[in-house]
């Protein structure tokens, strides 16, 4: 198996004023290529600190994060811009959409990033992204227009708009109630089934069981990492137009790349 995420003894460590906080104290871990890594742990722990390193949205005081190989702990900011916008995609629990902006275009920002051209091929790949979370007739909503599940379906397809190899998701379903986190958490196994390695942070067992493998945090350790045996699996029925407009946006990406 390809590691596509590797830390060595990472810490980060935050100065405010006369308070030092050891928020990572040495943190070696490894995730291979298609795994789907629940991280949990008391507040405070350090869970967002590590996603953010991982997500290169900061640097560690000390230690090595290597993403795709790349080392990153020595990369200057435009190159974490740029290694973040090839590899990663991000859900986060506030779903992090732009007010202003309508479902379509906020689907596309993560490509301003990139500075990839907006012609009519990347719209009409965005609406298929977002006829993918099944909001083909909100294409022009904003996101106060959309309850808190259909926020997080937009998130997830503005995930996916820079067909990233790593998903980070921090707490996604924090805000959603039961059955709408299902919902989201029967997305993430697909894309997962599809390929995407998946990190993600989880207060709740409940959220925790769809993961592959569950790592907890302590005091900015990793204190247990253990595989999860019997895992909540996706329901057949559930998600299948998802599932299939998802196959058939890979295929054609894989195609793409390709040619
Ligand atoms: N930007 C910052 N500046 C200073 N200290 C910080 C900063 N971010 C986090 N910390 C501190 O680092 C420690 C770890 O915080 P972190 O946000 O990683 O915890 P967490 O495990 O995500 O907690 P929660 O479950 O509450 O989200 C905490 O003690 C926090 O106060
Ligand atoms: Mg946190």
């Amino acid at each position: 198996m390809n590691a596509v995420v590797e830390t060595y003894d990472l810490e980060k460590t935050y100065f405010l004023e006369s308070v030092v906080v050891r928020a990572l104290r040495g943190v070696t871990f490894r995730v291979d290529e298609g795994d789907f890594v629940a991280l949990m742990g008391p507040s405070g722990s350090g869970k967002s600190t590590l996603l953010n390193q991982l997500g290169c949205l900061d640097r560690p005081t000390r230690g090595d994060y290597f993403l795709a190989g790349r080392n990153v702990s020595q990369m200057d900011d435009d190159q974490l811009s740029d290694i973040r916008s090839k590899y990663l995609g991000f859900i986060f629990q506030s779903y992090n959409l732009l007010p202003q902006y309508t479902v379509v275009e906020n689907i596309q920002v993560p490509l301003f990033y990139q500075n990839a051209r907006l012609d009519d091929r990347t719209h009409r790949r965005c609406v298929r992204l977002a006829e993918m979370v099944g909001l083909g007739d909100r294409l022009d909503h904003r996101p106060m227009q959309l309850s808190g599940g259909q926020q997080q379906r937009v998130a997830i397809a503005r995930a996916l708009v820079n067909r990233p190899q790593v998903i980070l998701a921090d707490e996604p379903t924090g805000n959603l109630d039961s059955r709408t986190s299902d919902d989201i958490m029967q997305m993430l196994v697909k894309l997962n089934d599809a390929g995407k390695t998946i990190i993600m942070v989880t207060h709740e067992n409940d959220i925790a069981a769809w993961a592959k493998r569950v790592v907890r945090m302590r005091d900015g350790h990793v204190e247990t990492d253990v595989r999860n045996i019997e895992r909540t699996q996706p329901s057949h029925e559930a998600n299948e137009e998802f599932l299939q407009a998802l196959s058939e946006i890979l295929a054609e990406e894989e195609a793409e790349a390709a040619a």
